[in-house]
């Protein structure tokens, strides 16, 4: 193969990349996502701040700019993401209790009917789990509107887009011994064994020092794919990029049935939300770095 698409392609899957609206007019940017990647995840312009500015008030207006760079180059979109702690307007921080809860199944049906039928993934919940060895629910806002809240937008976006395939997507759940792993496990076993609406869980894959690979994350894809539910790397970036550890986690997807792609956020080293890690497949002028090299070897 001569890029990341065409190579997992060959083995079935999809290889994405996070794109940002404000540099499609860099044509260095745009030729190597254009030539590498076949999926496409808006880096921020389809979260809740920028599609729900004002309650009620929806603005696709960024999304599209990413929806239709990515459908115009023959690309799939990932969609990103609907309930979260995270980049909510002021408007929804400022809300609790009943009026949240509605205000958080209103965003989900606002944002899946506007993209019905066109967006075949969403990540539906994100980050919902605490750090550390508790184990237990992240504390927020959706959070305190009740336990059952998760469940709420699962059901919620099946109803909403019963074509799209919903995702739970998290950070720090690789590593197969680590207690939110375990937590989100159990949260899926729980979901398949009462019917809630689950289809995938995204693993964002952000390692570094704090959150190094651990080989056991084949064991973690293996163990939620034999849940019943596709695995995907959702968003992987690797502190310093070892061609190495780029390349295992390959090796990691392409072992499991059920994994159904890998997307890496960003493009360029300049492009990431963590530059000073240099931890992507192009280095700031674009060029193919070792790790790329290493990635491509290994599909
Ligand atoms: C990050 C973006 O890359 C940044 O540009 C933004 O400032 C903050 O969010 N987990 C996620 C992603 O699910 O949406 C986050 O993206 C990175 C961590």
């Amino acid at each position: 193969a001569s890029t990341l698409a065409e190579g997992a392609a060959q083995h079935n899957r999809y290889f994405g990349v996070a794109i940002a609206a404000n540099r499609l007019n860099d044509s260095v940017y745009t030729n190597i996502a254009n030539r590498e990647f076949n999926s496409v995840t808006a880096e921020n312009e389809m979260k809740i701040d920028a599609t729900e500015p004002q309650q009620g008030r929806f603005d696709f207006t960024q999304a599209d700019r990413i929806y239709n760079w990515a459908r115009q180059n023959g690309k799939q979109v990932r969609g990103h993401t609907l309930a979260w702690h995270s980049q909510q307007p002021q408007w929804m921080q400022n809300l609790s209790g009943q009026a949240l809860r509605q205000a958080m199944i209103n965003h989900i049906q606002g944002v899946m009917s506007y993209y019905r039928g066109k967006i075949p993934i969403w990540d539906v919940v994100n980050e919902a789990f605490e750090d550390g060895n508790s184990g237990r629910r992240r504390d927020s806002n959706l959070q305190r509107t009740g336990n059952d809240w998760i469940e709420v937008a699962f059901r919620t976006a099946r109803q909403a887009d019963p074509s799209a395939k919903l995702c739970y997507n998290d950070y720090n759940i690789e590593n197969w011994n680590a207690a939110k792993t375990q937590a989100v496990y159990n949260m899926v076993r729980d979901f398949k064994s009462r019917g809630v609406p689950i289809d995938c869980v995204g693993f964002q894959s952000h390692f570094n020092s704090g959150n190094p690979y651990n080989p056991n994350f084949r064991t973690t894809l293996q163990q939620f794919a034999a849940l019943g539910v596709d695995v995907e790397v959702t968003e992987l970036d690797i502190e310093n990029a070892p061609a190495q550890t780029y390349a295992s986690v390959i090796r990691d997807c392409l072992a499991v049935d059920r994994c159904t792609g890998i997307t890496v956020w960003g493009v360029r080293d300049s492009d990431s939300w963590r530059s000073y890690q240099n931890p992507l497949l192009f280095d700031n002028n674009g060029n193919k770095k070792q790790a790329y090299y290493a990635v491509l070897d290994a599909l």
